[in-house]
């Protein structure tokens, strides 16, 4: 029986800070307390270093394909990316499939992307692009094989409409699942960028200019009055980028709608549209796109009051040596998104709780424990504690050092955080008690990633 004990580092829970260590025994946490011995374990020394639960990024694309366009990383490339950057577990959005096509033949392909492949625990979000019967039945399907949440689109070719939104609310509401959603007003961006093109304002700024706050505060807003109709189903709002949009959201929970849970992401936090101006602005294009220096401040505010639950990387790289120039000539041509499964979680602690912005506790609740919990990932990710997986990261918060590409994992030709000084350094992760990062190498295995099997939801935190 394989042990390690984890020795004088300074725990953190979802709960409390405190200094103990802690004994692996078979991929679980076996014991939590002061001076632990063993002669049989193997001995990781963690003094003055942070142990936080292995990171949890509820939002990536691992190999996605946007039109004529692919992710350039692919499920193995990707998830080495989110181990040395101390993300233990990922759920995937899943990308569009043909017209009409079922549930599962989405689950299938990407079991197929990921199998062999991922070296760290992955689950996916459903992807739902049409409704009928047929698909509304398939839900029951999947929530059985483990796969309880389902992201819908309000945007896209693929959009949803209000009728069919609130047909899958309505079951979403009965199996206990999670709807996931991509808040964003379809004809306001369809008008914008058809005015814009037509007008030759092709550069990248008018992306952002394409697809303003509001257009995200309307579909926030909409999304809440088609819950109030049927009462009581569990949302998730990914992305969320707007003070307009967290304002709709804030005043929702203030009048009685509680069911709802909110993601943003690192580049919400820390940039803004100041780069679509810059020479390389195609670098930054996604959706929703940058915004304002006084969005950037609610988010932070949103999460030290924890109106926000989570913070999701939307890691969805494309090559702006190649992929992102289709944009040059026009911004609706330049494939959506940006790479950084790798960056967060340094960067969420050099940003977050190094400025003062959020506590180290709703650091480990915003990076691992909320999104498990939301996912139905708890009781068996997101946190330290017996019994749990043993996914942890093992952090030095007293070095500092500068975000490069030429020291990430993945297979993107850029970070939007190149040049960003971060203080802290990851030294060591474990997922199921087994290293997959120390010393600056990455040590795992092709294919040692599981499937996770997920619980129908919890209806708070
Ligand atoms: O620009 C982004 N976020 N691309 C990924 C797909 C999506 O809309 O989440
Ligand atoms: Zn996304």
């Amino acid at each position: 029986m394989k042990k390690t004990i984890i020795k004088n580092g300074i725990l953190v829970t979802s709960e409390k800070v405190v200094q103990e260590d802690l004994l692996i025994e078979d991929g679980k946490i076996k014991k939590i307390g002061a001076e632990i011995e063993d002669i049989d374990a193997e001995i990781i020394q963690a003094e003055g270093n942070y142990v936080f639960p292995g990171g949890v990024d509820a939002h990536t694309h691992f190999d996605l394909q946007s039109g004529i366009h692919r992710t350039v990383d692919n499920y193995y490339t990707a998830s080495i990316a989110a181990a040395c950057g101390g993300t233990t577990t990922i759920i995937d959005h899943l990308s569009f499939g043909p017209v009409n096509c079922s549930l599962q033949h989405r689950v299938d392909e990407y079991h197929n992307l990921a199998s062999g492949k991922s070296v760290i625990d992955y689950s996916f979000h459903s992807v739902i692009q049409h409704v009928n019967n047929k698909i509304l039945n398939e839900i029951d399907e999947l929530i059985a094989e483990g796969i309880t949440s389902f992201k819908i689109y309000m945007t896209y070719d693929f959009k949803l409409l209000d009728y069919e939104i609130l047909q899958v609310m309505q079951k979403i509401k009965e199996v206990g699942g999670v709807l996931t959603v991509h808040a964003e007003n379809h004809g306001i961006i369809e008008t914008l960028r058809k005015k814009f093109i037509s007008e030759k304002k092709i550069e990248p700024i008018f992306h952002a200019k394409s697809r303003p706050d509001y257009c995200e505060a309307e579909a926030i807003w909409r999304l809440i009055q088609l819950a109030e109709v049927i009462g009581d189903v569990s949302l998730y709002i990914v992305h969320l980028s707007s003070k307009k949009g967290l304002d709709i959201l804030n005043y929702a929970k203030q009048n009685g709608y509680n069911n709802v849970f909110v993601e943003t992401c690192p580049q919400y936090l820390t940039l803004t549209d100041e780069k679509y101006l810059e020479s390389d602005g195609l670098k930054y294009v996604m959706s929703p796109p940058l915004r304002k220096k006084h969005d950037l401040n609610a988010l932070w505010e949103g999460l030290s009051n924890n109106s926000i639950d989570v913070i999701g990387t939307d890691h969805c790289p494309f090559l702006y040596s190649t992929d992102k120039q289709d944009g040059k000539n026009d911004f609706t041509m330049c494939p959506n998104g940006v790479p950084g499964v790798e960056e967060r979680f340094r960067l969420i602690f050099s940003e977050g709780v190094v400025k003062k912005r959020i506590t180290l506790q709703q650091f480990v609740n915003v990076i691992s424990t909320n999104p498990a919990k939301i996912f139905g990932l708890y009781p068996k990710k997101g946190d330290l504690k017996v019994g749990f997986d043993a996914d942890i990261v093992i952090f030095n918060p007293n070095i500092e050092e500068k975000i490069s590409i030429n020291k990430l994992h993945s297979s993107a030709d850029y970070s939007v955080y190149e040049g960003v000084n971060v203080t802290g350094r990851i030294e060591c992760v474990l997922q199921r008690g087994n290293i997959l990062f120390q010393k600056g190498e990455f040590r795992g295995l092709k294919g040692q990633g599981e499937f996770i099997k997920r619980s129908p939801q919890r209806k708070s935190l």
